[in-house]
C-alpha cells in the first residue's frame, strides 16, 4: 500500500515521469515508487517534486531508479542471424554507391545490443574490398547504464548467449571480465538520449538503416510510444530495417511498416506505401497464450471470452482488459476461463511471477484437457521470458499433447526448436502449427497470438520450412 500521506505526491511523481521520461508505472507499482520518492526527496517531497518539475536534469537523474536495464550480448540470437543472413546482405546491395550504414541501438542499457550490431557489420564489412563508413549509434536515459557501456567490460553473465565462435575473435579476457575488441568498439558511439523527446538534428529522415528497439517499448506510456515510433519511422530509410523485442510487435501501430519474417522472427522493414494518417493508441506487446479450447474432448465452454474483454484486447488497452478480467475472476466461484486471461494478460506484461502463481491457482481448477493445455501455454510463454528454453519447450510440448488442434504451441516450440539447432523437430512443429492455424479460432488467435494475426503467424511458418529445406 502506498503510504496514505504520500498518495498526491506519487500521482504527481507518476505524472512527470510519464510525461517527461514517457515511462509507465502501473498502479500497482505505486507502494514501490513511494520508496523511491521517499528514497531520493532528500527532505519534504513537496520540494523534491518541485525542483523535478522545474529542473528536468534531475528528474533525468531518476532514471537508474525508475529503468530496467536487463539485456545481454546476441540476445535473441535469431534476430541476429536475420540481420547476418537476409538485412545485412540486402542493405549491403543497396548502399554499394555510397558504401554508408547507420544503425540506431535506442534504449541500449549497458551497451550489449549494441556492441553485437557492431560485431556483425565487422564480420561483414571487413571482407569488403573498398571501406565503408559505418557507425553504430546507441542511446539510453540512463547515464549509469551507458558508462558501463563506454568501458565495454562485461562479465561472463553478460556472454551467457554468446555464441562460441564468436567468443575468441572479439572478446578478450581481462582477469574476471571480458572487453569488446576495438574493431567493434571504435565504430560504436553512446550518448544520453531520451526516446521520448524531439530533436530534429538526431532523427532526421532518412537518418538510420537499421534501428534496433528492443524490449524498450514496453516501458513506456501509449502516448511515449506513439512518439517514439513516429520518430523512429521518419528517421529510417525508405528501405530501413526496425527489430522490436523478440516477442513484441506494432500491432496496430504499423503504418509505414511491412512485417518481414525470417531466420525464426519477425521484423519490419518501412514501406512508403502505408505511410498514412496516424491510428489511435498500442502497445507493444508480447507473443502469448491461449482461450479455452475447441478441442477433442471435454466440452469447454464453446466461447467464454466477455466480448467487452475482446473488445478491449482488440483496442490494445491491455491495462483495461486486464483490470476487467482481474475484477471479473474475483466473483465467486472462480471462473478458471476468467483466470486464464488473467494469467495470460499477466505473462503479456512481464508480470511473470503473478502470471506463473494464476496459472498454480488455475490447474487444479481445470479438468478438461483442452484448458489445462491453454495454461501450460502460459506457463511456456514465462519459462521462455525467464530465459529457460528447455523448461518451456517442455510446457510447450504439454499443452499440445493435450490439446492436438491447438497452434500456438506447435509454432513457439518450432521457433525454440529452431534456436536449439533441431531441424527436424522444427520442420515437423512448424508444418503442424501451419496446418492448425488454417482452421485456428478467431478468438484464440487474437488472445494468444501475440499482435500477429493469421497470415503473418502461416507466413512465418512456410518461410521458415522453407528455408530450413533450402
Ligand atoms: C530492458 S533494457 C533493453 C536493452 C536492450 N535493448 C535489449 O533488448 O537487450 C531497456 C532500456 O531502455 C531504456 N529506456 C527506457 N525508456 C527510455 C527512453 N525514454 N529513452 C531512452 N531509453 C529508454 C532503459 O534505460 C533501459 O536501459
Amino acid at each position: 500500500m502506498t503510504p496514505g500521506h504520500l498518495i498526491a505526491e506519487v500521482e504527481r511523481l507518476r505524472g512527470l515521469v510519464a510525461a517527461r521520461l514517457g515511462l509507465r508505472f502501473e498502479t500497482r507499482q505505486l507502494p514501490w515508487l513511494a520508496e523511491v520518492l521517499a528514497r531520493c526527496a532528500g527532505g519534504p517531497p513537496q520540494d523534491y517534486l518541485d525542483r523535478l518539475a522545474s529542473q528536468p536534469a534531475e528528474l533525468d537523474a531518476l532514471a537508474p531508479e525508475l529503468t530496467v536495464g536487463e539485456t545481454y550480448f546476441f540476445r535473441h540470437a535469431e534476430q541476429f542471424q536475420a540481420l547476418r543472413l537476409v538485412v545485412l546482405p540486402a542493405l549491403l546491395r543497396a548502399r554499394r554507391p555510397l558504401r554508408r550504414l547507420r544503425v540506431l541501438s535506442a534504449g541500449c542499457a549497458s551497451g550489449e545490443e549494441a556492441y553485437s550490431l557492431a560485431i556483425c557489420l565487422q564480420a561483414q564489412l571487413g571482407l569488403e574490398r573498398e571501406p565503408w563508413d559505418w557507425q553504430v549509434q546507441a542511446i539510453d536515459l540512463n547515464p549509469e547504464a551507458l558508462r558501463k557501456a563506454e568501458l565495454a567490460r562485461y562479465g561472463a553473465w553478460s556472454l551467457r548467449e554468446l555464441p562460441e565462435a564468436l567468443q575468441q575473435p572479439w572478446f578478450h579476457a581481462q582477469g574476471q571480465e571480458f572487453s569488446v575488441d576495438i574493431a567493434a568498439r571504435r565504430h560504436v558511439q553512446f550518448e544520453r538520449r531520451n526516446l521520448c523527446s524531439e530533436d530534429a538534428e538526431f532523427w532526421h529522415p532518412g537518418g538510420f538503416d537499421i534501428v534496433f528497439c528492443r524490449n524498450v517499448l514496453m516501458y513506456l506510456t501509449p502516448e511515449a510510444v506513439r512518439a517514439a515510433l513516429a520518430r523512429i519511422r521518419r528517421s529510417l530509410a525508405p528501405d530501413g530495417y526496425l527489430f522490436l523485442g523478440h516477442a513484441e510487435s506494432l500491432r496496430e501501430q504499423d503504418e509505414g511498416f511491412r512485417l518481414e519474417h525470417n531466420e525464426g522472427c519477425f521484423y519490419y522493414q518501412r514501406s512508403a506505401a502505408s505511410e498514412t494518417a496516424p491510428r489511435p493508441a498500442p502497445v507493444a506487446a508480447t507473443l502469448p497464450p491461449t482461450p479455452p479450447p475447441r478441442a477433442p474432448q471435454p466440452p469447454a465452454p464453446a466461447r467464454p471470452t466477455p466480448e467487452p474483454l475482446l473488445e478491449l484486447l482488440r483496442r490494445e488497452r491491455h491495462d483495461d482488459a486486464l483490470a476487467l478480467t482481474a475484477a471479473l475472476a474475483a466473483s465467486a466461484p472462480p471462473d478458471p476461463a476468467l483466470l486464464l486471461h488473467e494469467a495470460l494478460l499477466l505473462a503479456q506484461q512481464g508480470r511473470l511471477d503473478e502470471a506463473e502463481r494464476a496459472c498454480e491457482r488455475l490447474l487444479p481448477l481445470q479438468a478438461a484437457p483442452a484448458q489445462r493445455a491453454a495454461t501450460h501455454y502460459v506457463q511456456a510463454l514465462c519459462l521462455e521470458a525467464r530465459d529457460d528454453p528447455a523448461g518451456a519447450a517442455l510446457r510447450y510440448r504439454q499443452a499440445a499433447r493435450l490439446d492436438p488442434g491447438f497452434a500456438m504451441p506447435r509454432l513457439r516450440q518450432g521457433l525454440l526448436a529452431r534456436r536449439r539447432g533441431e531441424l527436424a523437430l522444427m520442420r515437423t512443429e512448424l508444418a503442424s502449427a501451419a496446418r492448425l492455424l488454417r482452421d485456428e479460432d478467431e478468438h484464440r488467435l487474437l488472445l494468444f497470438g501475440g499482435g500477429f494475426g493469421r497470415e503473418a503467424l502461416l507466413a512465418l511458418c512456410e518461410g521458415e520450412q522453407r528455408g530450413a529445406i533450402a
